[in-house]
């Protein structure tokens, strides 16, 4: 087992080797919180894509897809309330001139007591076996109950605090708590001060207010401006969905911790829109629908956890993340939200027109409440590879670095190997990836031993390798040795298709979703 601490270092290196994210503009000494993906990444990156596109679009009569602009009408993020309130508080820390976002601070040391209640509850399981009662444990136990109280009276403080404007009392709060310079140690901080998270640029030659546009900050508004022109061309009834990937740019005040917090990432973004008043069932709905979502990809059913917002953004009235236990512990993989009709509405005033859905059952117009689920591709993309990152010793004394991808995500299906460079083995290898390409990222290799080849595919996730030897060429059978397992069995060569399509066919795992 890796220690946590160390993983991100590893997967970072990793990474770089073997062609799956490269630092922005290296040769200048990289460009901070931007990064590049490389061959391997940029498949990965396309696959999660797909199953995300596919989970929603596809399998859904009632979504369709859209792929809006990214500069938008400035008037677009005053009416959004991102030109006013998309804000983080942030704080520095006088002694070492580092700055930090005051709510992750908070949270943060919040995140002390969680972790005390899971280690009560670890150890409750243990003394009680399987006559273990997790809710009576978390509602009778003192410790449990001191921790969470810690927990809701911060919770309780920081909403009151943000709720009010009241940016010294968030600076208070971190003193009473007693919070450090996670770097340095040192308690020496400024006050907290607001910082607006869009970047500016300016339209066309002329500079000043009038030509000021933003690059987008979320994905969403294009969906919201665009709902009608969807709901009528595509002709859908409500409830429905309008789904969306694209880029995303925000100026993070601390953007570390590799490609989870970027200046320019990419969302995955679903606004599903509904008759006012039902939106709390759907939002429910969709909380479950995205959590199933996740667990399909076989990533570890404790990998993931719902943290419920306190604080709600302007625009929800109910709230959640789905976490997922990164190798800096457990933070946000995808936001679920109620946002009401606060977008279509806030729209319909600074445009001046009107976004209403006429209902035929009811016989009444009305803006619908929309619900929305919101990933963000970089962020499951170092999810799926910290999870997928493996250093084994293996019973013959050796070791390897293996990249246990779900086998439908693997930026390389099929590695087809002849044994030797001679006697009509490469010949024969081209004739399996030419039967194979069509369905398969396949990749040819001859370098280096048979050892070395697997060990590189190995190292890159690749479900199965291919061997074609001397025997291939007379009875028309190879090697095929699979990923994880390493077992090793002889098929024929038309048999091949069909064994690698189930395994690694985005079908077989869009056929886990419920
Ligand atoms: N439209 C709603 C929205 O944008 P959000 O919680 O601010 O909500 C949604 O962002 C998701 O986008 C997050 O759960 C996260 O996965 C991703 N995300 C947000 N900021 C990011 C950043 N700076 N770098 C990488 N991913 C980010």
């Amino acid at each position: 087992m890796i220690a946590k601490e160390e993983l991100l270092k590893k997967i970072v290196g990793h990474a770089k080797e073997y062609g799956f994210v490269f630092p922005s503009s290296e040769i200048y000494d990289g460009l901070s919180a931007t990064y590049d993906y490389g061959p391997y990444g940029a498949e990965l990156k396309n696959s999660l894509k797909a199953y995300w596109w596919e989970a929603m679009v596809k399998m859904h009569e009632n979504i369709v897809g859209l792929d809006a602009a990214i500069f938008m009408h400035p008037t677009t993020w005053k009416a959004s309330g991102h030109v006013d309130a998309f804000n983080d508080p942030l704080i520095d820390n006088k002694d070492s001139k580092r700055r930090y976002r005051a709510d992750v601070l908070i949270e943060e040391h919040q995140e002390k007591y969680r972790q005390k209640i899971a280690k009560e509850l670890a150890k409750g399981r243990k003394r009680f076996g399987d006559s273990f009662d997790e809710s009576q444990f978390l509602a009778t136990n003192p410790n449990v109950i001191r921790n969470r109280e810690k927990v809701e009276q911060i919770d309780a403080r920081y909403k009151a605090a943000m709720d009010a404007n009241d940016l010294a009392a968030v600076k208070e709060l971190i003193i009473d708590l007693g919070i450090a310079d996670p770097e340095t140690g040192s308690k020496n901080w400024t006050d907290v001060r607001q910082f607006n998270l869009m970047f500016q640029t300016e339209l066309g030659s002329v500079a000043g207010d009038a030509s000021t546009i933003y690059l987008r900050p979320e994905t969403a508004q294009g969906i919201f401006v665009n709902y009608l022109n969807v709901q009528k061309s595509a002709r859908m009834k409500l409830p429905f969905g309008i789904a969306q990937i694209g880029k995303a740019f925000r100026n993070e005040i601390i953007a570390r911790q590799f490609i989870f917090r970027m200046r320019e990432f990419e969302q995955m973004e679903m606004q599903y829109f509904v008759k006012p008043g039902t939106e709390l069932d759907h939002y429910a709905a969709w909380k479950e629908a995205r959590m199933a979502w996740h667990k399909a990809l076989g990533l570890g059913e404790g990998s993931y956890r719902f943290h419920d917002h306190v604080k709600l953004a302007h625009y929800a009235n109910a709230a959640c993340d789905i976490e997922f236990d990164f190798p800096m512990g457990f933070k946000e993989l995808e936001g679920i939200h109620s946002r009401t009709d606060f977008d279509l509405a806030a729209h319909e005033r600074y445009s001046g027109k009107k976004l209403q859905y006429y209902d035929p059952e009811a016989g009444e117009s009305y803006v619908p409440y929309v619900v929305e689920t919101s990933i963000g591709l970089d962020r499951l993309f170092l999810a799926v590879l910290s999870a997928a990152y493996q250093e084994e010793h293996l019973e013959d004394g050796s070791s390897r670095t293996v990249l246990r991808l779900p086998h439908a995500l693997a930026p390389v299906k099929v590695a087809v190997l002849p044994l030797l460079k001679k006697d009509g083995l490469p010949e024969m290898a081209r004739k399996v990836i030419d039967m194979l390409k069509y369905d398969h990222n396949c990749q040819y290799d001859e370098k280096d031993s048979i050892g070395k080849r697997y060990r590189r595919q190995d190292a890159i996730g690749t479900p199965y390798c291919i061997t074609i030897d001397h025997e291939s060429l007379e009875d028309q059978s190879v090697t095929l040795r699979e990923r994880d397992s390493m077992k090793q069995e002889r098929v024929g060569i038309d048999a091949l298709s069909s064994i690698v399509a189930d395994k690694v066919s985005m079908k077989t795992l869009l056929k886990q979703l419920p």
